[in-house]
């Protein structure tokens, strides 16, 4: 397993390319699924769960170019899908293998895929994907922790979604596209990724409106075609080096960024003072605040602030002067970060969802565990402004969905050195 040997307290300046969203990029690799044509795909993230999402499509006989080392841009197949699967084994190793449930159903009638069970930030059912495929027509049954989904043809249908979920409005998007007749989903999640893969199975010939509004109408076809399509930037990574450039007093710029898609981000920090501007289309340049002051935050569905930035945000939070409440709504353990920047000598108390973070506190190295993807972001920031040597242990988390950011960081100044169990 690697760590991370953080070096604190340098400054970061210089030039960050922002990489393709993970997020994007997995339901738009499952939306392959739905066509035997070739689905060209690009700006892929070179990240952990996306190796996996191949491996599970090549599991599935899907055809996939080099499903060990995805380039940047790759084309899936699947003329023929023989295993309509998806192994325990891989889905617990990422969650998001759920997107597969709705194309399969969609286009195979009939899917078999693992119960994702609970993980490091909360209970994260499914129960939602299920309901809205049942409304469409479709037989489940959930046995010896599978979720069997079986339809001769999905009907169209209404769906309200009683809470909104991002991966559940994409799950249902996928399927629909096929059904006979009209689906339309309310209170569906408008997260841009969602806008995202309805544009890519639009390319595929779906007919769909109001995607990045909370109705989505979609007339089902009979068959989908083949089709290229660009992922959108990740706005997660891009909002993580904002903070990297704020926290460490330094100045970054960003490009083969989306601005306008961290929006919510962009005003917390700079309520919090620091200097953000938009350079053309897709550049941010990111300036440290002269006092970073403190600023309070509730994370919400998009637009709001996102719960993907919660922890780095709170490592902010830490350098920050007075007290920044932050209330998480999304997960109902996604705090773990909390006790192990503690340790790093933050002042952070915690109450049911919300955590209040006194700052500013000089932070010292330690020895720390990342729990979650986002997690271990959180933790690489604070270790950027604490003094001598933070180690962040199991760094899989991290590589899990952000592309080589040791390599990145380092590139502006930061002293990261990634060590192997074996060396
Ligand atoms: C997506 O997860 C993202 N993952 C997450 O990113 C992100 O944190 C999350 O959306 C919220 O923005 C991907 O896109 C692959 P939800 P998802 O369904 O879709 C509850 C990262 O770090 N819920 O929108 O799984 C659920 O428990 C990850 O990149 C149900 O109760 O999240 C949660 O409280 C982590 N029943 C809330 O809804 C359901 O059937 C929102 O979850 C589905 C969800």
């Amino acid at each position: 397993m690697d760590r991370f040997k953080i070096e604190g307290g340098r400054r970061l300046e210089g030039t960050v390319k922002i990489s393709g969203a993970k997020n994007a990029a997995l339901p738009a690799m499952a939306a392959a699924l739905l066509t035997s044509e070739p689905v060209r795909l690009e700006n892929i993230p070179h990240v952990r769960d996306i190796i996996t999402m191949a491996k599970l499509l090549a599991h599935m006989r899907c055809r996939v170019e080099s499903p060990d080392i995805p380039p940047s841009a790759f084309v899936l197949q699947a003329e023929t899908v023989s295993h309509a699967e998806a192994p325990y084994e891989l889905v617990k190793t990422m969650r998001a293998s759920v997107l597969t449930l709705g194309p399969l159903v969609a286009r195979f009638g009939y899917a078999r895929v693992s119960l994702p069970g609970g993980c490091a930030i909360g209970a994260r059912p499914i129960d939602l994907h299920i309901q809205a495929l049942e409304k469409l027509g479709a037989q489940i049954s959930v046995e010896h922790g599978y979720v069997e989904a079986k339809a001769k043809r999905l009907r169209g249908t209404t769906f309200r979604f009683p809470k909104i979920t991002v991966t559940g409005t994409e799950n249902i998007l996928t399927a629909a596209v096929l059904a006979e007749g009209e689906t339309v989903l309310e209170n569906a999640a408008l997260e841009p990724e969602v806008t995202d893969l309805a544009e890519l199975l639009i390319k595929m010939g779906a007919k769909i409106e109001g995607a990045g509004t909370s109705t989505i109408r979609v007339q089902g076809v009979e068959r989908l075609h083949g089709a290229t399509h660009t992922v959108i930037p990740d706005r997660i990574e891009a909002g993580t080096f904002l903070i990297a450039g704020a926290i460490t007093g330094g100045e970054l710029l960003l490009t083969h960024c989306e601005p306008q898609h961290i929006g919510a981000i962009i005003d917390k920090l700079k309520e919090c003072g620091v200097d953000i501007r938009c350079e053309g289309k897709s550049a941010l340049r990111v300036r440290a605040a002269k006092k970073l002051v403190a600023a309070d935050v509730t994370t919400e569905e998009y637009p709001g602030f996102a719960t993907d930035m919660q922890a780095q945000f709170m490592a902010l939070a830490t350098q920050a002067q007075g007290v920044s409440h932050i209330r998480e709504t999304i997960f109902e353990n996604r705090y773990l970060h909390a006790s192990e920047m503690m340790r790093m000598g933050a002042h952070i108390t915690i109450d049911g969802n919300l955590a209040v973070v006194t700052g500013p506190t000089p932070l010292s190295g330690a020895p720390v565990t990342a729990s979650d993807l986002r997690a271990s972001a959180g933790l690489v920031l604070a270790a950027l402004v604490a003094d001598n040597t933070t180690w962040i242990d199991r760094v899989y988390h991290i590589d899990r969905g952000y592309e080589r950011i040791e390599e990145k960081l380092c590139a502006v100044g930061a002293r990261i050195e990634r060590v192997s169990e074996s060396t």
